[in-house]
């Protein structure tokens, strides 16, 4: 099953890709992760993508296709994959279409106000990167991961201005693969806006 996860930032994306992924046993690919490793590493990729993310900009998509076509050459991507966070623009999605099939793709629809109430209260894992949030779901231990014991963080573009920009740049440059993605007959809705489990009982009930 090759699955791509859509939604504005804070959707809970991340948060469900990873059950999903699980469930489904197949590779949970997401760009945001991938470029933040990769600046961590402070590689030269990374240190170019740290730019753009810090300030809720899209990285250039000539690196974010590259970075796709390797990922999915690889073994684990044979029996599909989830991507989370790609394709974000007409042009990249243009380019998967020319290296893969994609069977299903979700819209976890969520408001604005429920974005930016999450986005403003999400806690990252420095260690496993599990995700939190200060009041929907809270860490046992304040700033620590319930899993691994690692450092709980807030992401650099988690602060208030780049989280408004991160949505204007939603509205300009993702929104319209809703209607690329409609018209190809390949879209389903999920309302973001429940309970995380009732989000999963539901894209679970969508894809199998
Ligand atoms: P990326 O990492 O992809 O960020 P994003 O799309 O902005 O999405 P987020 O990770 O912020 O949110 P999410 O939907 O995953 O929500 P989450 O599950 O964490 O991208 C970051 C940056 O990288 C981009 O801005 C860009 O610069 C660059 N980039 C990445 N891909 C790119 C591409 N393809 N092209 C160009 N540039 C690219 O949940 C949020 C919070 O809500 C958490 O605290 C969570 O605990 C909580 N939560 C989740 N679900 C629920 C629920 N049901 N109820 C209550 N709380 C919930």
């Amino acid at each position: 099953m090759r699955i791509i996860l859509l939604g504005l930032p804070g959707a809970g994306k991340g948060t469900q890709a990873k059950i999903l992924a699980e469930e489904l046993n197949i590779p949970h690919i997401s760009t945001g992760d991938i470029l933040r490793q990769a600046s961590e590493d402070r590689t030269p990729l990374g240190l170019k993508a740290k730019e753009y993310m810090d300030k809720g900009h899209l990285v250039p998509d000539d690196l974010i296709i590259d970075l796709i076509k390797e990922r999915i050459k690889r073994e684990d991507c044979k029996k599909g994959f989830l991507f989370d966070g790609f394709p974000r623009t007409i042009p990249q999605a243009e380019a998967l279409e020319k290296i893969s099939n994609i069977d299903k793709v979700i819209n976890l629809k969520v408001e604005d106000e429920v974005a930016i109430e999450r986005l403003s209260g999400r806690r990252t894992c420095k260690g496993c990167g599990a995700l939190y949030h200060i009041i929907y779901l809270p860490p046992k231990r304040e700033r620590i991961c319930d899993r691994c014991g690692g450092e709980l963080i807030i992401r650099e573009d988690d602060k208030k201005e780049a989280i408004l920009k991160r949505l204007e740049v939603y509205r300009e440059e993702t929104q319209p693969l809703i209607k690329y993605y409609r018209k190809k007959g390949l879209l389903i809705i999920i309302d973001g806006g429940r309970s995380k489990e009732e989000v999963t009982k539901n894209l679970l009930g969508s894809v199998r």
